[in-house]
Order: structure tokens, then C-alpha cells, then sequence
């Protein structure tokens, strides 16, 4: 690898932190909201209950740099800092200026997300008196207020820039790689078409649309804000700030099962709503508010047809979520808005693409396929020459460690066959540096390099043998021959 190439690990705050009682995600995780069982995530894990970082992060920069990492991946909870809209709190500010200098200390460059899947409850809640089990019962959020337009002008949009100009007048300081949003699609798709986020919402393909529209314009905020506001490199000789989001991007194939003509276009479909549709806005400003794979749409209320400049051209790198390849079984005549527009989804999620792969531990059952960390860098790279790439995200849940440190392996040598062909790949960020509160999943998912041990008081980080294969490959700057016959098994 070149000089300068990071190799990292991703957490994300609510995930690891454990107390963010502000929270959107916190609500969710306790709904009825009326003192009854919660009903929305797995055995109810709590994420108080979690690793605990937030006490010990300092040893979990320690146990980043124990690897051999020169990169951490991290969000800053937004309503840690802002529980109050427009009243930032201290102390939750001190925790990351003091996250940041120990990063530094470690030798770590940070990457900052600003918002990763969470929201406070001031922008997105369950209103005074509901359970929050109905998606009715929720208040703001991406999808917008009633009757308000997405776009620049939504209130969360607003809110994002402003937060995302006053962070980075904080920190910009020790901070030159900054991620705005988290896996937007991922974020309307699981809160207004599956229901699995909040607000849980059953295909409203109407407001996954306004999710999205609104994402596109909070990314263009944050963007600008960002600019404008951090001045400072942090790393001599490199810009003061470079901005970009991380995008969940699967590997869309035809289900096995499916009439092959059909299901080919259903994938292709998908795979243009889900990983370029977001894309296509922030890069070129062309937003396929229809989801219908064209830019021209004849009725289209932002533009369609003509690049949108107050959208294009927001994103200095693109950063990549690779970790799974997903068959897609088409619906004749598409899937409905259950709102009542003419939105439709081209299919459902099918089986396995292929019977005979590897899988990652039930419940995420991710179907393991290297290939696709080179064929999704290679298209990234082959759509948007111009952009430099990141892996901000690859991982495995793998809890009797023994599929890790092969997957490490095999798909960092699929990065490397993708920056041979020509991908400007400048670093990767193993998901995640220890085990975490997987959202829907609770703590059944298991993707830490490091075990935690829920149950002993210390929460006690083990070294897996995954993480000893990755501390391999970083100290080879890559993987060679040797180490793939060594881990690849
Ligand atoms: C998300 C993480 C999540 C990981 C593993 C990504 O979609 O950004 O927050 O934990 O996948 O499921």
C-alpha cells in the first residue's frame, strides 16, 4: 500500500456507548413506551448493556493501536451534544475533543461521522401519550414534519448544517476526514418500507422518497457547513476537510429461482434505487425522486431531468459499506406505496444467491462473497473517476471467531485486485473494532475484532483471532502470499 493508506476499524456511537437516553433509537429500543415488553428488538438486549465504551474508550484507542491501525472510524452522538435543540452540553463535547486527542496520541487519524442512523428525540420522537408502537405515534424524522416540503427548507435538513458548521468549527481542529451520513438509503428503507428502524413503518415508499430527498439536501448542508467552517488540516499538508458519506452498497444479483429475464431486471432496478439512486444526487446532482431508473421524469416536483446544483457536487471521496451480496426475486407489476402514490419496489429480497457460500451467524445470515468487495469498488470507481474511495465499513458477525480472519483476508486481496484494476481506494475500516449493539439484532450479532464479555463487570475486550489476522495484513500493508495461506482458511 502507499504511504499514507489507512487502515482502520468503524463503531458508531449509539452501538458502543451505551446512556444516549436522547435518542430516536433510544425510544425504539424501549417501545410500548407504555412499560410493556419492547417488542422491536431482538431478546430486548438493552443498549445500556453494551460495551461500555464510553467509559473505556480509552482503552479501546489503545486496543485500536494494539492492531496496528492507523485509523478509527467514530460518530459523535448528536444528542449527546445538542439535547436541546440549539443548547449544546459540555460535557459530551469534552468526551470527544478528549476521544480525539487520545486518537492522536495513538497515532490514529480519525474519520468523524456526524450522524450515524440516530437522531434526538427533538427532531424525531414518539409523541406525549403514544406507546410508539404504530409509525404514527413518531413525530419528525427523515420522512419530515406534516405538510412540510423535503428539501432545503425542512427542518431537519436545517438542523443537520447547522450542527454539522458548529462541529466542525469544534473539532476541525484534530479532524480532516469527515463522513455526513450513515447509510442513507439504509436508514429510509429500514424505518418506511421494512419497519425495522423507527418509526417502523411498512412500505411508505412516499415517505422513504421525503427520507431521501431530505438526506440529499441534509448531506448538501452539512457539506457546505463543513467548508465553510473547518479550515484547519489536521494532518500537515492535507486539506483542512474532506467530506463524504458511507454508503451501504450490496451486490445486487437475479434470484436463482426467479424467471431469469425478470428477476435481471428487478436486480438491476434495485440496485440502481438502493446503491446509485443517492449517489447520482450528491455527485452529479440527478435525483430519481420516482425511483423509476430515469432522471426525466415528466412530473417531478425537484427537477428531475436537470442536475440539481443545490445538491451536486457534495462529496469529496465516496465512502463504501461492503459486506454482502443480496438475490432479488422480482414482483410482477412491482411492490406498492402503501400511501398511494405511484412508487413501487421492483422485488422482495430472495434466498441465497449461492446455496453452497459461507454465511455470517444467524440472525444477520449475510451471505459471504470477497468478489463483490472488487466488482462494487471497480463500479464505484468506473461511475465517479474523479472521487478517491474509503471501505468505511466490512465486517462479519462471527461469534466463534472462525470465519473472520479469512473473510479479512480474502476481502482486502478483492480491495487490492480492485485498486490493480484502477480504484483509487485510499484506506479500509474493518467493522468493528469491538463487539456492538447490532440495532434490530441486539448483541446477538457479533462483529468486534475484539469479544467483549458482556457479562464480566470490566466488559472485558479479548482479541480475536480475526483481529491477529488483520494486525498480519497491516503489518505487510497488505495481503501477500504467505498470509493468505496463513489466514485464509
Ligand atoms: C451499519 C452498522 C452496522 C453494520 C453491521 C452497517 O449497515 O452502518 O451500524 O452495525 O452494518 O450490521
Amino acid at each position: 500500500m502507499d504511504a499514507g493508506f489507512l487502515f482502520g476499524t468503524s463503531t458508531a456511537a449509539f452501538q458502543v456507548e451505551g446512556g444516549i437516553h436522547g435518542a430516536d433509537w433510544w425510544q425504539w429500543t424501549q417501545v410500548p413506551l407504555d412499560g410493556g415488553r419492547c417488542t422491536k428488538i431482538m431478546d430486548c438486549d438493552d443498549p445500556d448493556n453494551g460495551p461500555d465504551d464510553w467509559d473505556l474508550v480509552a482503552q479501546d484507542i489503545e486496543a485500536a493501536k494494539a492492531i496496528g491501525t492507523n485509523a478509527y472510524r467514530f460518530s459523535i452522538e448528536w444528542s449527546r451534544i445538542e439535547p436541546t435543540e440549539g443548547v449544546y452540553d459540555p460535557t459530551a463535547i469534552a468526551h470527544y475533543h478528549a476521544l480525539l486527542a487520545a486518537a492522536r496520541e495513538a497515532g490514529l487519524t480519525p474519520m468523524v461521522t456526524l450522524d450515524h442512523d440516530t437522531l434526538p428525540l427533538w427532531l424525531h420522537g414518539v409523541a406525549p401519550g403514544k406507546s410508539g408502537a404504530s409509525e404514527a405515534d413518531w413525530v419528525g424524522g427523515w420522512r419530515g414534519l406534516p405538510g412540510e416540503t423535503p428539501g432545503s427548507d425542512a427542518r431537519i435538513v436545517q438542523a443537520f448544517g447547522k450542527f454539522a458548521g458548529d462541529m466542525a468549527k469544534e473539532f476541525g481542529g484534530d479532524v480532516d476526514l469527515w463522513l455526513t451520513l450513515n447509510e442513507p438509503m439504509i436508514v429510509a428503507a429500514m424505518g418506511y418500507a421494512l419497519g425495522t428502524f423507527p418509526p417502523g413503518a411498512s412500505m411508505h415508499l412516499t415517505d422513504a422518497r421525503n427520507a431521501v430527498v431530505n438526506e440529499a439536501y441534509a448531506n448538501a448542508a452539512a457539506y457546505d457547513a463543513i467548508h465553510e467552517n473547518d479550515v484547519v488540516a489536521a494532518r500537515p499538508g492535507e486539506e483542512p476537510a474532506l467530506v463524504g458519506i458511507a454508503k451501504s452498497m450490496p451486490v445486487f444479483v437475479p434470484d436463482p429461482s426467479s424467471d431469469p429475464a425478470l428477476a435481471a431486471t428487478a436486480a438491476a432496478q434495485m440496485e440502481h434505487i438502493f446503491n446509485w439512486l443517492f449517489l447520482d444526487a450528491i455527485v452529479d446532482g440527478n435525483l430519481d425522486s420516482h425511483f423509476d431508473g430515469s432522471y426525466s421524469h415528466p412530473q417531478d416536483p425537484e427537477g428531475e431531468g436537470t442536475a440539481i446544483a443545490a445538491l451536486a457536487a457534495r462529496a469529496d471521496f465516496i465512502g463504501v459499506n461492503y459486506y454482502t451480496v443480496e438475490s432479488v426475486m422480482p414482483v410482477v407489476g412491482g411492490l406498492p406505496d402503501a400511501q398511494g402514490s405511484s412508487l413501487v419496489l421492483p422485488g422482495i429480497l430472495g434466498g441465497p444467491a449461492d446455496p453452497t457460500a459461507s454465511f455470517s451467524d444467524p440472525p444477520a445470515d449475510e451471505e459471504i462473497y470477497p468478489k463483490g468487495m472488487r466488482d462494487t469498488l471497480l463500479a464505484v470507481a468506473g461511475k465517479f473517476p474523479q472521487l478517491p474511495i474509503y471501505v468505511t465499513e466490512n465486517g462479519v458477525a462471527d461469534a466463534s471467531d472462525t470465519k473472520r480472519a479469512k473473510f479479512i483476508v480474502s476481502h482486502v486481496q478483492a480491495m487490492q485486485q480492485a485498486m490493480t484494476e484502477g480504484a483509487d481506494v485510499r484506506g479500509y475500516f474493518h467493522w468493528s473494532l469491538i463487539d456492538n449493539f447490532e440495532w434490530t439484532y441486539g448483541f446477538a450479532a457479533r462483529y468486534g475484532l475484539y469479544h467483549v464479555d458482556y457479562s464480566s463487570p470490566s466488559k472485558t475486550r479479548v482479541l480475536t483471532r480475526g483481529a491477529q489476522a488483520y494486525q498480519a495484513v497491516i503489518a505487510a500493508q497488505g495481503v501477500t502470499p504467505t498470509l493468505s495461506a496463513r489466514w485464509g482458511q
